[in-house]
């Protein structure tokens, strides 16, 4: 049976809202958990940058749990809130919650918890308390000068 929403918490923010599609269904026509994953991961990343502007990397996703299927058409609520903040890294819980297509009725689908560290353009963790180390022109697709790290 669905289980209604709790919205009593406080301090957890809405990071992400999105309709599923049918690009995002699995072979029986509810939405793949990989895709939910993927929502997540930015979700905690969204949660992160508020910390420290930043590369945020993933370092952990501890515990993931499916508790009731997203459907096609769902409005997909992710919810997130820092349970954890240590030197260069941050804990986040997720939770994610279904507006139902058909009922408009709010399910709580998903939850989980996740780690991102700050890392510097070599790559390496830095103090995420420390001054924003992502420039102007740095973003995605952007060349940055030559120089040592992966180029996250
Ligand atoms: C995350 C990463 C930068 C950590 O580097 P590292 O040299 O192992 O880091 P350190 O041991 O110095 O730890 C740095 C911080 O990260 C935390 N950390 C590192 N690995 C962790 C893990 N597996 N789980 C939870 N926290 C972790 C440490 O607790 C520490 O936190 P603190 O500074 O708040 O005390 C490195 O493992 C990495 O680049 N991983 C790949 C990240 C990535 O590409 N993610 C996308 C996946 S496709």
């Amino acid at each position: 049976m669905a289980e209604k929403t709790d919205t009593g918490v406080q301090d957890r923010r809405l990071t992400l809202r999105v309709v599923t599609m049918p690009r995002d269904t699995n072979q029986y026509g509810t939405i793949f958990g990989g895709v939910i994953l993927s929502y997540i991961d930015q979700a905690g990343f969204v949660e992160a940058r508020r910390h420290g502007v930043h590369r945020w990397v993933t370092a952990a996703i501890d515990r993931v749990e499916f508790k009731a299927p997203v459907h096609l058409g769902d409005t997909v609520n992710f919810y997130a809130r820092t349970v954890r903040a240590g030197t260069s890294s941050v804990t986040v819980a997720i939770e994610v919650e279904a507006e139902r297509f058909t009922s408009g009725e709010t399910v709580a689908v998903t939850a989980a918890s996740l780690t991102l560290v700050a890392v510097g353009a070599d790559g390496r963790p830095i103090p995420f308390r420390s001054p924003p180390t992502v420039s102007e022109g740095e973003g995605p697709g952007v060349k940055s000068a030559p120089g040592p790290g992966p180029g996250l």
